[in-house]
C-alpha cells in the first residue's frame, strides 16, 4: 500500500541547510500498524507531514520516492493532494485544538470530510457522523453534535477528531503523537480505540510517538529513528526483546519499569453545551 524509498527532507532556510530526515525508507501493507518511534527532533513529524503533502515551504524533499497505491505521490498536485487528504490518507495530531475549528460545531467538523469527498446529502452526512460518534466512544452524540470545541475535555476532543480522520473511510491514517497530551487513563482508551477502528474499518495506522510502551502495546512493526536517520527498523517484539543499536536500548532503558498506573478518577464529561 505504501512504499518509501530513500526520503530525505532538508530545511534550507537555515544556513547551513538542515537535513531534518535522512534516507527515510518504509513499507506498509494494507490494514498494518506500524510504528515510528525516536526521541523530540528526530525527524518523525517531517516525515508525516511529507506524507501528507503538508511540508512547509522552507522544507524541501531533496531525494527519494513515496508510492500510495500505486501512485507517485510526489509528483501530485495542490489539487490533487486536496482530492486524497482526508479521503485516502488522514492525519491525527498530538493537539485537537489545533486541528478542530474552534467556531465549528462538532457535527460540522465530523461531516467535514463527507461533504468535501462525497455527493452526500445532509441528512446522510448528520447519519454518518452521529453514527462515528458512537463508534468512537462518545456518548450523547445528538447533544455533542451542537457543542463546540471548547466545550468537550481533551479526550473527548480527540475522540472527535478519530472520528472526523476515520468518517471518510480513508485507507491509512497518520497519527502523529496523538496520546502525549493526555493521561493514562484516558491515553489506554484512545489506543484501544484505535486497534479498534483498525480492525473493524482495517485502516492501516502510521502511529508516531517518543514512547517505546505505546509503541509497544498498539504496532506490529516498528522503525527507531534518531537525529532524521533509522538506526533500526523490524518487529516489535524482536526489537524491545533484542535492540540491536545503543540507542535502542537507551530509548528503552528510558522506560520506567512499572506497568501502567490506571486511574479511573477522571470521568470524562460533557460541559454545558
Ligand atoms: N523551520 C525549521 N528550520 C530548521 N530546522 C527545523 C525547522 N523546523 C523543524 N526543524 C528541525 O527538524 C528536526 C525534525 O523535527 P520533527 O520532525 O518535528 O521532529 P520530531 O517530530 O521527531 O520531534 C528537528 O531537529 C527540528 O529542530
Ligand atoms: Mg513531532
Amino acid at each position: 500500500m505504501l512504499e518509501i524509498q530513500g526520503l530525505s527532507i532538508e530545511f534550507q532556510d537555515v544556513n547551513p541547510p538542515f537535513l531534518a530526515v535522512q534516507d527515510f525508507f518504509l513499507s506498509m501493507n494494507s490494514g498494518e500498524i506500524v510504528g515510528i518511534v525516536g526521541e523530540s527532533g528526530s525527524g518523525k513529524t517531517m516525515t508525516s507531514l511529507a506524507l501528507m503533502g503538508l511540508l512547509k515551504r522552507q522544507a524541501k524533499i531533496t531525494s527519494g520516492s513515496m508510492m500510495f497505491l500505486g501512485e507517485d505521490l510526489l509528483s501530485k498536485s495542490q489539487k490533487e493532494w486536496q482530492a486524497l487528504r482526508g479521503k485516502e490518507i488522514s492525519m491525527i495530531f498530538q493537539e485537537p485544538m489545533t486541528s478542530l475549528n474552534p467556531v465549528l460545531t462538532i457535527g460540522r467538523q465530523m461531516e467535514e470530510s463527507l461533504r468535501l469527498h462525497t455527493k452526500m446529502e445532509a441528512k446522510e452526512r448528520k447519519k454518518k457522523a452521529l453514527d462515528m460518534m458512537s463508534q468512537v466512544g462518545l456518548a450523547q452524540p445528538e447533544k455533542l453534535y451542537r457543542c463546540y470545541p471548547h466545550q468537550l475535555s481533551g479526550g473527548m476532543r480527540q475522540r472527535v477528531m478519530i472520528g472526523s480522520a476515520l468518517i471518510g473511510n480513508p485507507k491509512l491514517m497518520i497519527a502523529d503523537e496523538p496520546t502525549t497530551a493526555l493521561d493514562v487513563t484516558i491515553q489506554a482508551q484512545i489506543l484501544s480505540l484505535l486497534k479498534k477502528m483498525n480492525q473493524e474499518h482495517g485502516t492501516a495506522i502510521l502511529f508516531i510517538s517518543h514512547d517505546l510502551r505505546v509503541i509497544q502495546s498498539i504496532c506490529s512493526r516498528v522503525v527507531v529513528m534518531y537525529q532524521g536517520k533509522i538506526v533500526e527498523s523490524g518487529p516489535v517484539q524482536t526489537v524491545l526483546r533484542s535492540p540491536q543499536q545503543a540507542y535502542t536500548k537507551k530509548l528503552l532503558s528510558a522506560i520506567p519499569n512499572r506497568a501502567y498506573s490506571l486511574r479511573r478518577d477522571r470521568k470524562e464529561r460533557i460541559e454545558s453545551c
